[in-house]
């Protein structure tokens, strides 16, 4: 059975999609048969792994009987995706279930990237998770609804919740101008499982880059994270 991770974070535009992509990849390289799933109707995990406007079908033709699954999968940057629908009409709690188990046989793993807030995006992308990690940056703004979401996560069945700490910039983490790690774990209550530095990589990705690339700062990151999911034990060191 594929272990199914969701992705979320409260606030938009933390990193959330390149986590799930990066972390997704890092999997893949580790010989992990991994899907991410893109449950924000606005759609970046095809622009992340380069399958760019390439795509015919979405999960949601697949719920809705107008495509198989195999149609509705792509395979791009090392992994396999499929990308969101427009909208979430005609897609029910019941029916995602549905299309979640007929994974399960295909995969080691599903990473569903979900939208920001909590609502019908994010419930979509709970309702077949058997764990969750949320995203935060060292902000008091963002470590608040980072709380919040993972309670709303328990709420609808995610039962193991770990943190992820993106974009952290060691000279303002020494300078107090960002949440040290204590903080940002004691505010959210929530188990860290690993820190990812700001890297220039990452946000040159949409142009043509890589999220997880060997020369990329937050390479040693992704991979650390990839570890601990896959079961090893990993020290988590100052930076990942
Ligand atoms: N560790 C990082 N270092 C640098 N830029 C990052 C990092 N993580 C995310 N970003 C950038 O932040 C922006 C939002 O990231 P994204 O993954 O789309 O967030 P979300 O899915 O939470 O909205 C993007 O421009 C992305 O390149
Ligand atoms: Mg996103």
């Amino acid at each position: 059975m594929a272990k199914k991770i969701v992705i979320a974070s409260g606030k938009g535009g933390v990193g959330k999609t390149s986590v799930a992509v990066g972390l997704a990849q890092a999997l893949a390289v580790r010989g992990r048969s991994v899907i991410v799933i893109d449950c924000d109707t606005l759609r970046s995990v095809d622009l992340l792994v380069g399958a760019g406007e390439t795509l015919l079908y979405d999960w949601g033709d697949v719920i809705l009987g107008r495509c198989s699954l195999d149609d509705a999968v792509c395979q791009a940057g090392g992994i396999c995706m499929m990308t969101c629908p427009h909208t979430y009409q005609g897609i029910t709690l019941k029916k995602m279930k549905e299309l979640m188990s007929a994974l399960d046989k295909r995969y080691d793993y599903v990473l569903i990237d979900s939208p920001a807030g909590v609502e019908m995006g994010f419930i979509l992308s709970c309702i077949a998770a058997d764990s969750g990690i949320v995203v935060s940056t060292p902000d008091p703004v963002c470590v608040r609804s980072v709380g919040t979401t993972a309670n709303e996560m328990g709420n609808y069945g995610v039962k193991d919740v770990r943190l992820i700490i993106n974009r952290v910039i060691k000279r303002d983490l020494k300078r107090s101008r960002m949440l040290n790690f204590d903080s940002v774990i004691d505010m959210t209550e929530v188990q860290l499982i690993g820190v990812i530095p700001e890297d220039d990589r990452i946000r040159f990705a949409p142009m043509g880059g890589k999220i997880y690339e060997r020369r990329n700062s937050s390479y040693r990151a992704f991979s650390n994270i990839a570890a601990r999911l896959d079961g090893e034990s990993v020290l988590l060191s100052y930076y990942c």
